[in-house]
């Protein structure tokens, strides 16, 4: 728990993946918790028992927040790569300007703590890796760039009017936390898309390009347990200190294949997992793989559930749950 007492918490976009299982983790902790959701993405379900729930969007929050608030973390966001592509204008909008209105909102409240979900996107192609936070930022799609401006605009807020905030910049989040986990519509990320292939939903996992400069020729990513992510949020809630703007990755530091994914998704589920080969997609970088020092050394973060087996099995077990028919 931060400090010794219960405190109140606003957690935006806690009906979806992330957000639920920090939410699940903040009540586990004795703490509040108000979740604020537009379900635009989310799904109410999802929202753990013992918050309470209020549908609205994020550029509304100066109607929910007032000053019985410790602090704000704040996951709600449009994050789908590709459809930020294809319309930027809609990532701009809801991240940027939608953010904008939450650190109005919460300076006119006198909420003066706030936790954000930024994210390895920000980065863009790594020029070395692990990837610390000094590493340029020059995003390769719109969704990394809004990140990247909230960014910003945080460290100006606690520069600028005292804000406490922690930036947490995700690598890629995976694994379930019991009835917590990912069901992004469309789904993008790889260990769900498995997943789906051994639940017989889709025919074949889509490798996108086998000619990398990596061991087996697929890109390689650093896939971190959201239940570890969870904690390195209460952490950060503890760490954050009236106009410092700390930003830190979270990540395991190590390293997995598509090939290395498939390969211990088959062992893990006991299904073949058929695979098809297509070109690169572009902005693909080879590898993505964080340095969190930073995150061990500031806010005292150790990631315990680093085995990809472990974590894809626990995304196994929602995945089932989630797909079995539910009881009339
Ligand atoms: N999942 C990952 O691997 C990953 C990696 C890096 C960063 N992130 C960031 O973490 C956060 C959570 O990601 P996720 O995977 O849980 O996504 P998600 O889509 O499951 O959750 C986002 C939630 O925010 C809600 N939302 C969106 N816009 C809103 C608005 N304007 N007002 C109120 N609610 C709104 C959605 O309904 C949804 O419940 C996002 O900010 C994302 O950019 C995720």
């Amino acid at each position: 728990m931060s400090g010794k007492h219960s405190e109140k918490y606003l957690v935006t976009g806690g009906a979806g993946y992330v957000g639920s299982v920090v939410a699940a983790h903040l009540l586990a902790a004795g703490h509040q918790v108000t979740v604020l959701d537009d379900l635009s993405t989310g799904h109410r379900d999802l929202v753990p028992a013992g918050a309470a729930f209020t549908e609205g969007r994020v550029q509304d929050a100066a109607r929910h927040l007032d000053a019985s608030y410790d602090a704000v973390l704040h996951f709600a966001a449009s994050s789908q790569v590709g459809e930020s592509v294809t319309h930027p204008e809609k990532y701009w909008r809801n991240n940027v300007c939608g953010t904008l209105d939450l650190l109005t909102a919460m300076r006119d409240a006198g909420v003066r703590r706030l936790v954000f979900s930024s994210t390895a996107a920000t980065y863009g192609e790594p020029t070395a890796v692990p990837l610390t936070e000094t590493a340029p930022t020059a995003p390769t799609s719109p969704y990394g760039a809004t990140k990247l401006a909230v960014d910003h605009m945080i460290a100006g807020e606690c520069a600028a009017h005292g804000l406490a905030a922690v930036s947490l910049r995700y690598f890629n989040v995976a694994g379930a936390h019991g009835p917590h986990g990912e069901r992004h519509v469309p789904e993008t990320h790889l260990i769900p898309l498995v997943l789906q292939v051994a639940l017989g939903r889709a025919d074949a996992v889509r490798v996108h390009g086998e000619n990398y400069p990596t061991p087996d020729g697929t890109c390689v990513r650093d896939y971190l347990h959201v239940a570890d992510l969870a904690e390195a949020h209460l952490l950060a809630l503890t760490a954050a200190r009236p106009g410092r703007h700390l930003v830190c990755n979270l990540g395991n530091g190590t390293g997995f294949s598509v090939r290395e994914v498939v390969e211990t998704a088959r062992k893990v589920t006991g299904h073949a997992i058929p695979c098809t080969t297509g070109p690169r997609r572009p902005g693909d970088p080879a590898v993505l793989v964080a340095s969190a020092d930073r995150a061990r050394d500031l806010l005292g973060w150790r990631p315990t559930r680093t085995d990809l087996a472990g974590i894809i099995a626990d995304a196994w077990d929602f995945a089932r749950r989630d797909a079995a028919p539910t009881t009339p």
